[in-house]
């Protein structure tokens, strides 16, 4: 099996704070551009999502993929990457057998330091996602409702994160706003990037986003950049991802009589309490576990 990941990787900082490590997938031929045209235009349409024009970093990125038309076709976005400005996001490329082998040799990996770190033996809900983009463009703010690992392959860019939980970041009700889809435009000022850290990012390279940690990206000026990402779920990520969704109808009802939530991502027992709830009250309007 492809072995992934290099031996820098600080399991002990999973879903903890970002840190920057090396990857061992470069050269892999799944991710040349010969073979991603020839896979891309096979994939279902809705695992691929592609726009046009440079985005801003303060853009609602998911709302981007949503509404941009799709005025140029798959093919002509690749061939013409390098010189406009493009965005192609690829999501779940492992249904291509070229991917097989990478997509069990990062899940082992993942699973690996899940158990090392205490939090389940699988990751949940594992996918790869495929990031092709034209010098200078950039995937605005937002935060992620699972776990990252990102991988550079080709091309440089910036990735600016942030702590998780830093509520001078994300405040907490906007958070738990994203985490239920109510909300997926996340206030940014230019003082959030003094409250992260910039990580430059270049092939063989890679990059831990802990779960709900801000993160905006640059690519660099240069060439078009190739990076994919595994995003998974650990027992921890959807404990939080739980009370957090609690947290949501909480705030909403506790606000009538002046009041708010505990935090989430501060108390174990609090959060599978909340958890607990949560799966009680989706029960209760008929969403049933
Ligand atoms: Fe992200």
């Amino acid at each position: 099996m492809t072995s992934c990941f290099a031996d820098d990787l600080q399991s002990e900082l999973l879903d903890r704070q970002p840190f920057k490590f090396h990857h061992k997938l470069l050269g892999h031929p799944a991710l040349s551009l010969d073979n991603l045209a020839r896979v891309l235009p096979t994939l279902p349409q809705q695992q691929v999502m592609y726009s046009k024009g440079l985005l801003d970093v303060e853009a609602d990125f998911e709302s981007t993929f949503r509404k941009k038309p799709r005025d140029r076709s798959l093919e002509e976005t690749i061939e013409s990457i390098r010189t406009t400005d493009a965005y192609i996001m690829v999501r779940s490329p492992e249904v291509d057998p070229s991917f097989q082998d990478l997509y069990k040799g990062l899940c082992g990996e993942v699973s690996a330091l899940m158990k090392a770190r205490g939090v389940g033996d699988m990751p949940v809900g594992a996918q790869l996602y495929l990031f092709i983009a034209s010098p200078n463009s950039v995937t605005p703010f937002h935060i992620d409702r699972y776990s990252t690992f990102l991988m550079q392959f080709r091309g440089s860019k910036t990735v600016t994160v942030a702590l998780p939980w830093d509520d001078r970041v994300v405040s907490q009700a906007d958070r738990e706003a994203y985490v239920v889809r109510q909300n997926t435009k996340l206030p940014w000022s230019p003082q959030i990037d003094g409250l992260s850290t910039a990580f430059e990012f270049s092939p063989g390279e890679a990059l831990h986003i802990p779960f709900v940690a801000g993160h905006h990206v640059r690519n660099g000026p240069g060439d078009v950049s190739i990076s994919m990402s595994i995003i998974f779920n650990t027992r921890e990520s959807i404990r939080w991802r739980d009370a957090l969704s609690c947290n949501h109808v909480l705030r909403k009802q506790l606000r009538r009589v002046g009041m708010a939530p505990g935090k989430v991502g501060s108390s174990a027992w609090q959060d599978a309490l909340k958890s607990r709830l949560w799966h009680g009250y989706l029960r209760l309007r008929g969403f049933g576990d």
